[in-house]
């Protein structure tokens, strides 16, 4: 890439109606073959303690596991906006929140995700006046996933259907720059997205979000036992003889809307 990205790119691709393009780096040599190929946005996701660290869950990922592989990540960035995951109950009082937001942005993030919805609101908004951008992830928030009863899809009644859309209109006006939605019905991921004046990022949220954003090693089709319907191997694709080459097709299929299709998507 040769300007690194901003928050003001990703809002102008919203405004353009062009995919935003988004994938998790957890190191130096995939963070700069992802923004090599000019992948607009690294997430370094707590999914690491899936992908890296071999756990079932993200509960027990930990601030310092966070600051150690976002600061991998910056070294090896080449002009992505880099998203850093606040850990599980790292931001449970407004305290931890401002302290270890400010971690994670000394680390070399340029924003943080937070999972949840309206009691994240008075928190988002003492980020925000201080200068720290934030990202708001609805659906599936997998630090939640026991009392969710497991990892499933959100938002189908109308109840919660209604939660949502509720809760992200708050979260937005809260002052989140961007909202991730995990596994919620097609159109009810589009109904927030033509809501809201920030750009949604959707994973297993089918192809009407403004971006997308998936684990790499999912799209790297390197888990023969993890097989989501949201998830393409990108290896598998004709003419992919490489990682690089992987990267290059989901972000060209993720910018014509090929991918996600409706057989990665939920009703
Ligand atoms: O931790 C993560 O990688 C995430 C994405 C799946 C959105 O939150």
């Amino acid at each position: 890439m040769t300007k690194a990205v901003t928050l003001l790119d990703l809002f102008e691709l919203k405004k353009q109606g062009e995919p935003i393009t988004m994938l998790t780096a957890y190191d130096a040599t995939f963070a700069k073959l992802i923004s090599e190929q000019g992948i607009e946005v690294i997430l370094v996701g707590d999914s690491l303690g899936m992908v890296m660290q071999g756990l079932t869950s993200t509960v027990p990922v930990t601030m310092e596991d966070m600051v150690y592989h976002i600061s991998c990540v910056a070294r090896g960035n080449r002009g992505a906006f880099i998203i850093g995951d606040m850990p599980y109950m790292s931001y449970a009082s407004e305290t931890d929140l401002l302290h270890n937001a400010a971690r994670l942005m000394q680390a070399g993030a340029n924003m943080v995700k937070v999972e949840g919805g309206a009691w994240l609101c008075d928190g988002i908004k003492q980020l925000s006046e201080r200068g720290i951008p934030v990202c708001a992830h609805l659906g599936l928030t997998p630090q939640s996933v026991d009392a969710l009863g497991g990892f499933r899809v959100q938002g189908r009644d109308k109840a919660s259907a209604e939660k949502m859309l509720q809760e992200a209109q708050q979260l937005q006006d809260a002052g989140a720059s961007l909202l991730v939605l995990e596994c919620v019905p097609a159109d009810l991921a589009d109904e927030i997205t033509q809501l809201l004046r920030i750009p949604t990022i959707g994973i297993g949220a089918g192809n009407r979000t403004n971006g997308q954003v998936l684990v790499m090693q999912d799209m790297l089709g390197l888990n023969s036992e993890f097989n989501p319907k949201f998830v393409k191997n990108f290896m598998a694709e004709p003419n992919v003889q490489n990682v690089a080459e992987a990267f290059k097709a989901y972000r060209d299929a993720v910018k014509s809307r090929q991918f996600p299709a409706a057989e990665h998507s939920f009703k």
